[in-house]
């Protein structure tokens, strides 16, 4: 009951939530960094403009930045395999209109990438981790105008370019289905009609497709991926109405990986269009890049699952990292209000492989809870490796008693980062507890927590010892 020789451990974060140094080295401000915190039942602001006398948490985030060696060291001390970590790309193109990339934003990544190496851990990088040049966002409306794929492409040539030595695992954007859900996040737009975020989506379909083919084109041992926000729903009931509702809710979030893996619209996604009025633009060749630049594998994100039921209408809650749908009776929540469904991990994983039939990855997994300090400053996090456990029991059965191809498992915000749903530091995933609070008052200082060591244990016995 091990995991297959080779399997990649390790732990996740994105550049917005760890990094901090907003404005150090040339950065340009990102969407990220226009948003305040909030808390379970206050969502966060975004607001117009940066303001000085307000607490935005990302800017210093827990400033991973300047302390990525101490970090690093401690990956390794648990003995990553990989780490998932993004590029911000407003560190790259401080506006996203520049001609000529910001060398002291590519040799940060340069820096971390060989401080991994070091140490055997392979990165692996996701392009665009819920964080756009904000002055795309202001000036092109995001992703809804198409020049914005003109700049993405000059942005993921040049760090495709540079790092393709060091780095071999690339995913194009995080949760890229979360488009419907949350415009802002991962289209850069405020606000958006249905017509908008499809077209948007169409925007973000042919820059990941152009960013696969430049990699195979120019560096054929490379890989690069997917990023789906895990969304996963049962029917409420066995009511054919719930399950039809079910079948359809998933349409919506399936749309996703059928393009990217599959490289075309199918005859479902036009229905769609054409019941809801959607008219997508497309330029002469959009439809070859889409087919020539096909995905290699599916990364996910893994949190919880949702219920659907006829006539209850499934939307991401108040402070967006949670799905509402029905109530499903049979599962506990967490603290955010998020179901806790070990046995859910294998059926995601089931259901992805008889679709795609591609390797999976499972990029984020993990228990946001609030951590405390005992005297003797010991953090017991028992609550954490109970729930990674769990999970990670479900993924090995996957794998050894259903045949899955599963390249990775990353635990999310390895290291305790910023919340991205509410900008909180007290939702606290990591296995290194930060001495942060919400309000930015805090030392920095890193600590093992007692997730730490079990996950070393993990990774030592290559799953068997969980
Ligand atoms: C995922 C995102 O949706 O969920 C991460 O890719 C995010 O960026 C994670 O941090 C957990 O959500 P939250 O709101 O608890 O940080």
């Amino acid at each position: 009951m091990r995991f297959p020789e080779g399997f990649l451990w390790g732990g996740a974060t994105a550049a917005n939530q760890c990094e901090g140094a907003w404005n150090v080295d040339g950065k340009g401000p990102s969407t990220a960094d226009i948003a305040t915190v909030g808390a379970i039942d206050k969502p966060r602001i975004y607001m117009n403009e940066i303001k000085d006398d307000v607490y935005y948490p990302n800017h210093e985030a827990v400033d991973f930045y300047h302390h990525y060696k101490e970090d690093i060291k401690l990956f390794a001390q648990m003995g990553y395999k990989c780490y998932r970590m993004s590029i911000a790309w407003a560190r790259i193109f401080p506006t996203g209109e520049e001609s000529e990339p910001n060398e002291a934003g590519l040799q940060f990544y340069d820096d971390v990438f060989d401080e991994l190496l070091k140490y055997g851990i392979e990165p692996i990088v996701t392009m665009n981790h819920y964080e756009t040049p904000l002055y795309l966002m202001d000036n092109y409306n995001g992703w809804s105008n198409r020049k914005v794929v003109d700049y993405f492409e000059k942005y993921t040539k040049v760090i495709l370019d540079r790092y393709h030595k060091k780095v071999k695992y690339w995913m194009t954007f995080n949760e890229i289905n979360s488009a419907i859900l949350n415009p802002l996040f991962s289209l850069a737009m405020r606000e958006a009609s249905l017509q908008e975020v499809y077209q948007a989506s169409h925007h973000q379909f042919v820059a990941s497709a152009k960013a696969v083919k430049y990699a195979h084109d120019h560096y054929p041992d490379l890989q690069v991926g997917m990023m789906y926000g895990g969304i996963f729903s049962y029917p409420h009931t066995c009511k054919p109405e719930d399950v039809m509702a079910c079948e359809k809710d998933m349409d919506r979030y399936l749309y996703f990986p059928n393009v990217m893996c599959r490289g075309y619209y199918d005859n479902k996604a036009k229905a769609f269009w054409k019941k809801n009025n959607i008219n997508i633009k497309m330029e002469e060749h959009d439809e070859e890049i889409l087919l020539a630049g096909k995905v290699d594998y599916i990364a996910f994100s893994y949190y919880m699952t949702m219920c659907s039921s006829a006539g209850i209408e499934v939307k991401m809650n108040l402070v967006g990292s949670s799905i509402d749908g029905a109530e499903n009776p049979y599962l506990k929540k967490t603290d955010w209000d998020l179901t806790i469904d070990p046995m859910g991990l294998r059926y995601a994983l089931n259901m992805l492989y008889d679709r795609y039939q591609l390797p999976m990855m499972i990029v984020e997994n993990g228990l946001g809870a609030v951590d405390t300090v005992e005297a003797d400053g010991i953090i017991n996090d028992d609550y954490r490796i109970d729930y990674l456990s769990k999970h990670i029991k479900e993924m090995r059965t996957a794998i050894n008693e259903d045949g899955i191809p599963l390249l990775a498992y990353t635990t999310w915000g390895c290291i305790d980062i910023i919340a991205a749903g509410t900008g909180e530091m007290k939702k606290r995933y990591g296995q290194i507890y930060v001495d942060r609070d919400d309000a930015g008052n805090g030392s920095m200082k890193r600590t093992p927590k007692k997730s730490f060591y079990w996950y070393k244990d993990v990774i030592a016995s290559n799953g068997e010892n969980l």
